[in-house]
């Protein structure tokens, strides 16, 4: 039975295993263009939302990678972006001059992504891409490049593969509208 916080089921586990694979066909074959240290990617993924996503990416690239992850924080819980960032758990490598591809689960405002992406790039790599599992272009505040993005979805409130609400969810195989009306007063 679908837990009772589940709207909507808005990509299932099937679209994106197929999206994904795609993602990695193309990554792959941009890599494979490239002059890159070590001939060595190196993938940062943001925990904790990445997990399912970068799981399923790297076993799809075709390509020497490192995996590395960062964990920040800009949400606090909420529904809503707070606009600050905070590095939790900062890169334990040295980037300079190597090739980065930075994975996310979803980008909303933008924020969070546009921090990351310039802390990277301040360590003088090569070059930083990004990949996200899901956009929502609706909740823009800042402009960011994405690189690679697996579905575009209106801005709702979503959870599963990996997106959370109050640390709950990031299991679910597939990614659904979040029943937003059921939260003021919703007890675990
Ligand atoms: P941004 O900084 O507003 O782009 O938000 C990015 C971060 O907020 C993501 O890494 C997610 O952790 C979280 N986030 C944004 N939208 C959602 C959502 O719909 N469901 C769950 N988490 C979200
Ligand atoms: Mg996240």
């Amino acid at each position: 039975m679908q837990h009772p916080l589940v709207k909507e089921i808005l990509l299932t586990e099937e679209q994106i295993e197929k999206r994904v694979k795609e993602l990695g066909d193309e990554v792959t074959k941009y890599y494979k263009s490239q002059e890159v240290k070590e001939n060595t990617l190196i993938l940062v993924g943001l925990l904790k939302g990445c997990v399912p996503f970068m799981a399923k990416l790297m076993s799809k690239i075709d390509y020497q990678c490192q995996t590395e992850y960062m964990k920040v924080s800009s949400y606090f819980g909420a529904t809503q972006s707070s606009g600050k960032v905070n590095i939790l758990l900062d890169l334990g490598i040295d980037i300079e001059g190597k090739t980065v591809l930075l994975v996310e689960d979803i980008i909303d405002t933008g924020l969070t992504i546009q921090y990351v992406k310039e802390y990277l790039e301040s360590k003088n790599p090569k070059e930083v891409k990004v990949i996200a599992l899901v956009d929502k272009p609706e909740g823009r505040k800042v402009d960011v490049e994405l690189d690679w993005c697996g579905f575009s979805i209106p801005n709702k409130f979503v959870i599963g593969y990996g997106l959370d609400y109050d640390e709950r969810f990031r299991n679910l195989p597939y990614v659904a509208v979040c029943d937003t009306d059921k939260l003021d007063d919703w007890k675990w």
